[in-house]
């Protein structure tokens, strides 16, 4: 694209962050993009913007010679592949926010893109506002990354910060979530770790050059959250987040896992709340840095989108330089990790294969433990916790 040339945007979906967008450009004087038409799904919702903005026919941007570039910010993964596999075919960049289709398909997008020399960015898709990809890319290209990890889901994020804060029960807070919001269609995701998940595996091909398949990393939600675990938290001076980590666990290997953890007071994680994000970045020269910024909502998320949009006009790419280095890396799921479980049946023990076990308490309803479990074995036994209602944090 030349720098000179107006952005023609085809934009799918006018939902929360569709909405923060359209508020963001119109308020952004000077800046040379236009969206031409909004391609939507619902034909019943009324809509805040004049009827001729809008299609149902997703071709009718597709196939527009007038749109140069493509915003796909619906909820739907299937259907989000299609629209932007089609369109980068097409020969047309786009902008994306989907991390669940990116994550599922991400090196067959990353192909396209460069087959059809067109670009694909989707600095929104990770952690709402904050830069962690344009970062990765282009700041840290050179550094020695041990690992990059945080709080990657602000829903998750704003329910726990509620429930320790202000003593709102799980059912309220997750509540709340939906109507600001932040939550996805489908809160499981939220809750379940799976958006995190998502994210997770997009910052790590960024930050260590590996596509990993999403069901080859452990996610574990905060649906099973118990009175007793708020209270074994709080009676040790800790907070429980839902922490995503990607670390390099010796020199030639990665692995990455959602779970649980108990964050204490000297800890920077210990005071991000409310649908804020993190990330620590901890590198061999730089040494730990922070980012911290909203993770969800429509101003936050949509000024990433429009940033993208920015680069576009700059012909940015994503240039994957860490994959294309091919550093000699595997991923792997053999590693320990040191974790306290809360549970009702005992024979939940011997099925999880604790490597050893340090602490054992047992109570007349709940008992825990806490000890060491290898991971492997934690993510072929992930129905097991859920189905036991069984309740694991990180130490
Ligand atoms: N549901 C997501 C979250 C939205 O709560 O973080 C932003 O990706």
């Amino acid at each position: 694209m030349n720098t000179d040339t107006k952005i023609k945007i085809g934009l799918f979906g006018f939902g929360v962050v569709g909405h923060g967008l359209y508020d963001i450009l119109s308020k952004s004087k000077g800046f040379q993009a236009e969206i031409i038409k909004i391609a939507v799904k619902d034909k019943t919702k009324k809509r805040s913007l004049s009827e001729h903005f809008f299609t149902f026919d997703k071709n009718e941007l597709l196939n527009n010679p007038e749109i140069n570039l493509i915003v796909e910010l619906i909820d739907d993964a299937d259907e989000a592949y299609q629209i932007v596999s089609a369109a980068l075919k097409n020969g047309k960049s786009v902008v994306t926010a989907n991390k669940k289709m990116l994550a599922e398909h991400l090196e067959e997008l990353v192909y396209l893109q460069q087959k059809h020399q067109v670009s694909l960015l989707y600095e929104a898709s990770s952690c709402g506002s904050i830069p962690i990809i344009r970062n990765l890319e282009e700041y840290y290209d050179n550094e020695l990354l041990n690992s990059v990890s945080g709080i990657f889901n602000g829903s998750s994020n704003y329910i726990l910060s509620k429930i320790f804060n202000e003593k709102l029960s799980y059912g309220i807070a997750l509540k709340q979530a939906q109507e600001l919001g932040f939550a996805e269609s489908d809160a499981t995701l939220d809750v379940g770790g799976y958006d995190p998940k998502f994210k997770l595996i997009i910052i790590a091909a960024h930050s260590f050059g590996l596509f990993i398949k999403p069901q080859n990393v452990l996610n574990i939600g905060i649906q099973n959250l118990s009175d007793f675990d708020v209270q074994y938290a709080k009676q040790k001076g800790y907070k429980i987040k839902l922490i995503a980590v990607a670390k390099k666990t010796n020199g030639k290997s990665i692995s990455l896992f959602v779970t649980p953890q108990f964050v204490k007071p000297r800890e920077h994680l210990f005071n991000v709340e409310n649908e804020y994000n993190a990330v620590t970045v901890e590198a061999g020269f730089s040494d730990t840095q922070f980012f911290l910024g909203k993770g969800a909502g429509g101003h936050p998320t949509g000024m990433a989108v429009l940033s993208d949009i920015s680069a576009m006009r700059h012909n940015y790419k994503y240039e994957y330089k860490r994959h294309l280095k091919q550093e000699d890396l595997h991923y792997t799921t053999d590693i320990e990790l040191e974790v306290y479980l809360r549970f009702t049946d005992e024979s939940i023990l011997s099925k999880l294969e604790f490597s050893s076990i340090s602490e054992y308490f047992s109570g007349t309803t709940n008992n825990y433990v806490t000890g060491i479990i290898s991971l492997k074995n934690l993510l072929k036994n992930k129905t097991l916790l859920e189905t036991e209602k069984a309740f694991l944090v990180r130490l």
